[in-house]
């Protein structure tokens, strides 16, 4: 599976579609995976809800797109994928169920990027309701000029007007320092007196997705700040939001495998979805990020510490913690120096483990890879984050391991994303590290995660 669908909360369930190739642990015949919930953390599988059409527009895939609600009626918009030429927009609806979905006779709902736009890429969609009309945002990539976010006006979702760029890539260069040949997945929404574009750069750098939040205003976009969704890059990637209904903007993102094709073939599938996360900004308008409060319900078998100081040097084993999932969380007085962190799937002589560590001087939160897995195979690349904190401030982790799926929540407001492939058995020792400097530990609570199948 790749990115995250068509989120929708409808009647008492949570749905979420999923790019899927039912064939095979690759990409290749992109169908419709559709899972749903009541609760966000619980799913279900659900029927394949779309599939290729040989004689259609999405004769080689169906593309990511989104759901909305057309005045009752369960809508949604995708990007038909045919080799050969750029990706056209189409629609399906279904019942109150949204199980079986109908693909609009009119298919592809236009058949030609703007004209006048040299278009190297036109994909992927964001619908909303404005006034009397809808509109629309496609992802696309103008050749010489990168990424851009193109705007589209619709009566009734079937006939669409081009209106105009919502945003360039030249236009937030000044923001994001790097801007991408493609934007792919764009998301637009309200937030807190804002709005924010989700964006997916990719084919520059590691592929890796962004927030901009700033003002929307006669059809015009203008950010006013630049933030990484997660700083694990492509293991978030493809993130798309909805609004519940309790006026919460909740994410999820596509992870991907950090391991070769090979082991993905050999393991039978690939790609996961993140957990779900809560965006908010602050009272300065930043980006906060946290872990849904629903997912309290997975926590199991609870293990607390509070007050220790973590000797520097050798990492402080906790004794009768073990685990390859789990929820920790943890707070520690950040040093003025040296660092401080914990190591998780840890082997018992520690030749396997992976390390997150807050490094005082440099102010930044780093994932460690590099003894993740005994194994040749595999991306152990580190992750950094900038996170700013003083002497005798608290850094805040929330941590959630699930086997190969690590997702780092810092201070509220800092994400990294990873993947690890321990090979040892014993891997799932949970140690304290301090170096240079002894280290407060505030508290510490584990929980064994519980099943959300
Ligand atoms: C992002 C993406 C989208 C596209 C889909 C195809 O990961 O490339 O742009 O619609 O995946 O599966």
């Amino acid at each position: 599976m790749n990115d995250p669908n068509g989120l929708i909360q409808w009647g008492e369930r949570f749905h979420l579609f999923y790019q899927y190739n039912p064939h095979a642990p690759s990409h290749g015949q992109i169908h419709w995976g559709h899972a749903s919930s009541a609760n966000l953390v619980h799913w279900q599988h659900e029927p394949i809800a779309l599939a290729p059409d040989a004689a259609g527009p999405d004769a080689d895939g169906c593309w990511s797109g989104c759901t909305v609600d057309d005045a009752g009626t369960p809508t949604l918009i995708y990007s038909g994928h045919r080799q050969g030429r750029v990706e056209l927009p189409c629609l399906a609806s279904s019942d109150d169920d949204l199980r079986i979905w109908r693909k609009h006779a009119g298919n592809p709902l236009f058949d030609a990027p703007p004209p006048g736009l040299d278009v190297v890429a036109l994909r992927d969609h964001a619908v909303w309701r404005e006034d009397d009309h809808w509109c629309m945002l496609m992802g696309a990539g103008l050749r010489a000029r990168g990424g851009a976010a193109l705007l589209y006006h619709s009566p009734d979702l079937r006939s669409w007007i081009y209106r105009g760029p919502l945003l360039e890539a030249g236009e937030a260069q000044h923001l994001l320092g790097w801007s991408g040949d493609v934007w792919e997945c764009p998301d637009f929404f309200a937030l807190d007196g804002q709005h924010v574009l989700l964006l997916s750069i990719c084919t520059d750098r590691p592929y890796h997705s962004v927030a901009l939040i700033g003002a929307y205003q006669g059809e015009r976009f203008r950010p006013a700040q630049a933030q990484k969704l997660d700083h694990g890059d492509s293991f978030f990637y493809a993130p798309q939001s909805f609004r519940d209904r309790r006026g919460r903007r909740i994410v999820f993102g596509w992870v991907m495998e950090g391991r070769s094709q090979a082991a993905q073939q050999a393991a039978g599938w690939a790609g996961v979805m993140s957990l779900p996360r809560e965006l908010a900004l602050d009272s300065s308008g930043q980006l906060m990020i946290r872990p849904l409060a629903e997912l309290a319900v997975l926590r199991g078998e609870h293990a607390p510490w509070r007050g220790l100081s973590v000797r520097a040097g050798l990492p402080t084993v906790l004794p009768h913690l073990a685990g390859d999932g789990l929820e920790i969380a943890l707070s520690l007085r950040v040093n003025l120096a040296g660092s401080a962190g914990v190591a998780l799937r840890r082997s018992p002589d520690g030749a396997e483990e992976t390390r997150i560590v807050y490094l005082a001087e440099r102010q930044e939160l780093l994932i460690d890879r590099s003894r993740s897995s005994l194994s040749p195979d595999g991306d152990r690349a580190p992750h950094v984050a900038p996170l700013r904190l003083g002497a005798g401030d608290l850094l805040n982790l929330r941590i959630f391991l699930d086997r190969s799926l690590l997702e780092v929540f810092a201070n509220d407001r800092v994400v990294l994303t990873t993947r690890i492939y321990p090979t040892r058995p014993d891997s799932q020792g949970v140690a304290l590290l301090a170096e240079q400097q002894d280290v407060w530990l505030d508290s510490l609570d584990a929980w064994q995660l519980r099943s959300i199948w």
